[in-house]
């Protein structure tokens, strides 16, 4: 048994946000564990905490939104991130539209897409989501802008306890 760290510390990967709105609710997270993991059909998994109040509204949301966030986007990081919907609305702090069935898109997030949730998959702490997707920003014009990816917000503590 190990713990995966000498493996999981060399990885670089993008960070997403993940929102989700079922009824009045709404909710979204910064997220490290996600994949493409089908091209046809197109499938794409992101993996929640059970412990998250993103997590909680994601089981009832027909819908999930992915966003991709710029190097520079570091605030938007730090409030999807660092604070629990349980304690704050992220969603007055960020600029956001309803899209698919009320899932939130972020309007500072350039590069998104909506996916319908296919189904659950038990993973341990994280439940993954499996996503169709629905629909997706326009293409980003000019060169693919820097990603902010793990190791630009490994130091960040995040909002809700494991
Ligand atoms: C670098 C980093 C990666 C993270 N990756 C995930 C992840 O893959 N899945 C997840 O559910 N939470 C992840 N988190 C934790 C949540 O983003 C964080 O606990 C957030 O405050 C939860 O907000 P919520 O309670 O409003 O859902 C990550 C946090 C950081 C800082």
């Amino acid at each position: 048994m190990t713990e995966l760290h000498h493996f999981t510390d060399a990885l670089d990967g993008p960070v997403y946000v993940v929102t989700a709105a079922a009824g009045q609710e709404r909710a979204g997270c910064l997220v490290g564990f996600a994949s493409q993991c089908s091209i046809h059909p197109p499938r794409f998994v992101v993996w929640l905490s059970t412990a998250n109040h993103t997590y909680r509204v994601a089981r009832e949301a027909p819908y999930l939104t992915v966003h991709l966030l710029r190097r520079d986007q570091t605030e938007l990081a730090e409030l999807f991130g660092g604070e629990t919907g349980d304690r704050v609305d992220k969603f007055a702090r960020a600029a956001w539209r309803p899209g698919a069935e009320g899932s939130p898109v972020l309007a500072e997030a350039e590069i998104w897409f909506t996916g319908r949730v296919e189904g659950q998959i038990e993973g341990g702490d994280h439940v993954g989501f499996l996503l169709a997707p629905d629909r997706e920003g326009p293409p980003v014009e000019g060169p693919p802008p820097a990603l902010l990816r793990y190791g630009d917000v490994r130091h960040m503590e995040a909002g809700h306890p494991a």
